[in-house]
């Protein structure tokens, strides 16, 4: 089983890359693969050759962590630009499979930006994965991120309930439990 974690600041090595290393230590101590995606920088301009990578690495994935830096109380322009091209993305598999969202802030603008990246997920029927608290980081820098023990706490719970409910899908799946039988949405977004 493998969880793709996509850093959506421009900063490979910010905050949210810190923050998502977190929980892919805690997934890695259940066994499961990992790994830590920036996005090709054109994707954001919508190059069809960045945005087939991000699908494919979306297939082989069993499940997802979206982190953003929060940018005026809301995910990154450019983070929000990525979401919009790959759930618009007909042959991306994203539905029936977990995620989670993280919000790296310095201050404020958090939960906003939490709303935010969750309504991708209930638009594409994928279990949300929660925590104890809101998976929200208080962190200007990357080596501030250890300093909010309530937030590195909150991601640790969030990397084993994720590693749980992966295993519980691959206990149902052997089991036999099928995905629900599948309607044609009205008024569909993709042509
Ligand atoms: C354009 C911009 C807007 C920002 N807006 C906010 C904000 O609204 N609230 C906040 O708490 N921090 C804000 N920040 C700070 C970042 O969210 C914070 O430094 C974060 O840790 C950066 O994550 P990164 O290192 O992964 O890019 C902003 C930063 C930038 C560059």
């Amino acid at each position: 089983m493998k969880v793709l974690l996509v850093n959506g600041s421009q900063n490979a090595k910010g905050t949210t890359n810190e923050s998502l290393g977190i929980v892919a230590k805690e997934l890695n101590a259940q066994g499961i693969e990992t790994e830590i995606y920036q996005p090709c920088p054109k994707i954001y301009q919508f190059d069809p050759a960045c945005l087939d990578e991000a699908v494919k690495k979306v297939n082989e994935a069993d499940a997802f962590v979206f982190g953003s830096p929060v940018h005026y109380a809301a995910t990154s322009g450019s983070f929000s630009c990525f979401m919009d091209a790959l759930f618009g993305r007909k042959d991306a598999e994203l539905a029936f499979k977990p995620a989670a969202a993280i919000a790296v802030e310095r201050r404020a603008g958090g939960s906003a930006t939490l709303d935010e990246m969750q309504k991708y997920f209930l638009f594409k029927q994928m279990p949300i994965v929660s925590s104890n608290y809101w998976n929200i980081v208080h962190a200007r820098t990357a080596d501030k991120v250890a300093a909010d023990e309530e937030a590195v706490q909150t991601l640790r719970i969030l990397g084993k309930n994720m590693g749980w409910m992966l295993n519980c899908l691959k206990a149902g799946k052997e089991a036999g439990v099928k995905i629900p039988e599948q309607e044609e949405k009205i008024n569909s977004v993709y042509r």
